[in-house]
C-alpha cells in the first residue's frame, strides 16, 4: 500500500532570498569577487596554503576569471592533518568563537572553527536549507543529529532558529525517548541521519504504535549516502517527505546544498558562499561537461578557515538549477574512499542498498562485509528483513535471498554470498550508519 505523503506547499518566490533567484550572470559575477577575496585572504593569512601556492607557482592575483581557479593546488584532509590543531586558520584564536571536530576512522580529528560572521552565514543557509525542504517560521523541529563535535546537530540548530522555528534539541541515541518526543510534542520536521530515521521508525513499531500516523511531514537527511529507493522507503514508512541536506565540516558543516521540496530533483548548492568542480578523482583534472566525479568545493565567503579547491572525496555531477537558480549536485553515490573494488569491478554500498530496496521483503538495514578468504576478494550481504515481512519458512527466506543474489550478480557483476536476518540483527548507528565491514588482511 502506498501511503499519501502530506501537503507541504513550498515557499513562495517572494520568500526567497534576491539571490535564489538571481540570473546566472549575477551568480557568477558575485563568485568571482568572493573568489578573488577568499584566494587572497588565504594567501595572507595562512601559511601553509601561501607555501603550497608558491611551490605550484600561482598568485592570487593570478585568477582572472573562474577557470583560473583549476592552477590553485588542492587542499585535501591532509592539509589538515599535516598542521593540526589549528594551522589551517585565517583568523588567530581569540577571534573563533566555535569549534567542531571530524573523528575520521584513523589518526588525528580534523578541527574545524567558525569566526562570529561564519556562525551567521551558517546559520542563514541551513535556515534556506530547511526553507527549501518546506519549513517554515513558526515550525516544531525535532533535532535528532548528534550535538558535540559533530556540525550536525548544532549547525541543524542554530539554523532552525534563525529560520523562527522552535527547536528540540534531542540530539541521537535514546530511540526509545525520540517515539516518546515526537509522540508528545508533535514536531512538523525531524532532522536526522536516514539510517537512524529507519531505526526510528522501527522503534514506533516495536511500541505498536503506527509510523504514518505521526505528525512529521518532512525529514531532512543527510550526513552519509542514500539513494532515492531509501526516501522512498522512508517516505512510505513514515508518511512524509524525505529531503537531502549536504555538508561536510572542513567546508562549514551542514547546509551547503539541499533539495527543494517542490522537485526533490538533486541538492541546490549554496553557490553564493561555495564554487564547486567536478573533478577527475584519478588525475585531478576538470569534468566540465556534467560527468560523474568528484566534488571539489571553494569557500566564499569563510573568515576562520577558507578552503580552496577541497577535495571532499564525495562523487556526483553538477546540474543546472531548476527550483532556483543555482546548480544542483546530483545525491551522492558515494565517497571515492568506500569504493570497493571486488575482483577487479567497482561497488559501492548505495548500489546494493538500492537493489536491497527492491525486494519487499527486505529494509534498509544491512551491511557488506569483505573479506580474503583464499586470496581473492569475497562480499557477503546480510540484509535484515521487514518486521511485518517474516517469512513462514526457510523456502521463502531462500528465495528472496537468491533473487538479490542475481539481482547483485546480473546489475553489479560480482557474485555475492547473501545472509538475511531478523529485525533487529544488524546494529543501528545512532548517526552514521557503518555499512561496510573489511574484514580483508592490512597491509
Ligand atoms: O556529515 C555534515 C552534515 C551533518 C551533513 C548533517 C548533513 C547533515 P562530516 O561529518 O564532516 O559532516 O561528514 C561529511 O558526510 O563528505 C559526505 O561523504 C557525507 N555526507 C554528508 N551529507 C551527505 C549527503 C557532516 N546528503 C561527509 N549525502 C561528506 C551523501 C553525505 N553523503
Amino acid at each position: 500500500m502506498s501511503a499519501r505523503l502530506p501537503h507541504v506547499a513550498p515557499p513562495a518566490r517572494a520568500e526567497l532570498e534576491p539571490i535564489e533567484v538571481a540570473s546566472r550572470d549575477e551568480i557568477a559575477a558575485l563568485q568571482l569577487q568572493r573568489l578573488k577575496w577568499t584566494l587572497r585572504h588565504a594567501f595572507d593569512h595562512v601559511a601553509h596554503f601561501r607555501a603550497k601556492c608558491q611551490a605550484a607557482g600561482v598568485h592570487p592575483d593570478d585568477l582572472r576569471e573562474h577557470a583560473d581557479l583549476a592552477r590553485f593546488p588542492f587542499t585535501t584532509k591532509d592539509d589538515l592533518r599535516q598542521t593540526y590543531p589549528f594551522g589551517m586558520f585565517a583568523v588567530p584564536r581569540e577571534k573563533l568563537l566555535r569549534l567542531h571536530a571530524s573523528s575520521g576512522t584513523t589518526g588525528k580529528p580534523t578541527v574545524v572553527g567558525y569566526t562570529e560572521r561564519d556562525l551567521s552565514t551558517w546559520a542563514d543557509l541551513v535556515a534556506r536549507s530547511i526553507r527549501a525542504s518546506g519549513g517554515r517560521r513558526g515550525d516544531l523541529v525535532h533535532v535528532a543529529y548528534g550535538y558535540g563535535l559533530f556540525t550536525g546537530g548544532l549547525g541543524a540548530h542554530y539554523g532552525a532558529e534563525r529560520l523562527g522555528c522552535t527547536v528540540i534539541p534531542v540530539s541521537g541515541g535514546m530511540t526509545e525517548r525520540q517515539v516518546q518526543i515526537i509522540q508528545d510534542f508533535k514536531p512538523d520536521l525531524i532532522m536526522v541521519t536516514p539510517s537512524y530515521m529507519l531505526a526510528i521508525a522501527d522503534e514506533f513499531e516495536r511500541q505498536g504504535l503506527d509510523p504514518r500516523a505521526s505528525s512529521l511531514k518532512v525529514g531532512i537527511h543527510g550526513a552519509e549516502p542514500w539513494t532515492n529507493a531509501l526516501r522512498h522507503e522512508i517516505e512510505q514508512r513514515m508518511a512524509m517527505h524525505a529531503v537531502d541536506i549536504y555538508g561536510l565540516s572542513e567546508v562549514m558543516g551542514p547546509g551547503v546544498a539541499n533539495e527543494c521540496i517542490e522537485t526533490k530533483d538533486g541538492l541546490h548548492l549554496w553557490e553564493d558562499h561555495f564554487y564547486p568542480e567536478v573533478i577527475d578523482p584519478a588525475t585531478g583534472a576538470s569534468l566540465a561537461g556534467g560527468e560523474v566525479g568528484e566534488l571539489v568545493l571553494t569557500t566564499l565567503t569563510k573568515e576562520a578557515l577558507p578552503m580552496v579547491r577541497y577535495r571532499t572525496r564525495d562523487l556526483t555531477r553538477l546540474l543546472p538549477g531548476t527550483a532556483r537558480s543555482m546548480r544542483r549536485m546530483e545525491k551522492v553515490t558515494g565517497r571515492s574512499d568506500d569504493m570497493l573494488i571486488i575482483r577487479g569491478v567497482n561497488l559501492f554500498p548505495s548500489q546494493v542498498e538500492e537493489l536491497i530496496l527492491k525486494q519487499g521483503a527486505l529494509s534498509g538495514h544491512y551491511m557488506i562485509e569483505v573479506s580474503r578468504p583464499r586470496q581473492l576478494d569475497e562480499i557477503k550481504v546480510v540484509a535484515e528483513l521487514r518486521p511485518e515481512a517474516t517469512p513462514n519458512s526457510e523456502a521463502a527466506e531462500e528465495r528472496i535471498a537468491a533473487a538479490l543474489q542475481h539481482d547483485i550478480k546480473s546489475l553489479i557483476g560480482v557474485s555475492a554470498r547473501i545472509e538475511i536476518v531478523p529485525v533487529g540483527r544488524i546494529e543501528r548507528s545512532i548517526g552514521k550508519a557503518r555499512r561496510v565491514i573489511d574484514l580483508r588482511p592490512k597491509g
